[in-house]
């Protein structure tokens, strides 16, 4: 099985979303991530995503952004959105059903109206990225329970 996790910059969210999965999976998953834009293209995570990642024991440094490619829709069995815009781009970049029918908003497996996004830390401090860490890793649970179930 071959997930994807999507955010916007492919610099915050989604590199730790893969770091955790990752970490939480067997090794036969293969777990990457990507961005709707490629403003980022080539970078390493921002640095607090990687310090946030570093203090759970998770190495995150090596990742590079890069932009969503029609390519991933054949490449992945299901692609993970952060949050509704991003899901909503991501949804309209498919070319068939079952293109769109790989995409899923991430939280949605938390089964938890009050949490259906992924706030983006980008513009806040280094206590929104451990929030943000907590709630991914909430949502990595609750999707791998899924995938393994
Ligand atoms: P991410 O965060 O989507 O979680 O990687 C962001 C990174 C960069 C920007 C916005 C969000 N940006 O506007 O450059």
């Amino acid at each position: 099985m071959k997930i994807l996790m999507v955010c916007l910059g492919n610099i915050c969210r989604s590199p730790l979303a893969e770091g955790i999965m990752k970490k939480k999976l067997p090794e036969n998953f293969v777990v990457d991530s990507a961005g709707t834009i490629s403003m980022h293209e080539g970078e390493h995570p921002d640095k607090r995503a990687i310090k946030t990642a570093a203090n759970h024991n998770i190495d995150i440094s090596k990742q590079k952004s890069r932009p969503i490619t029609k390519e991933d829709f054949e490449t992945f069995d299901k692609i993970y959105c952060m949050d509704k815009s991003v899901y909503q781009d991501v949804v309209s970049k498919a070319r068939n059903d079952e293109e769109r029918r790989k995409v899923s908003l991430f939280l949605d497996a938390l089964g938890d109206d009050n949490n259906v996004e992924v706030p983006d830390p980008y513009w806040g401090g280094m206590s929104d990225f451990e929030d943000v860490f907590q709630l991914l890793d909430r949502g990595c649970e609750a999707v791998m329970n899924q995938i393994l179930n």
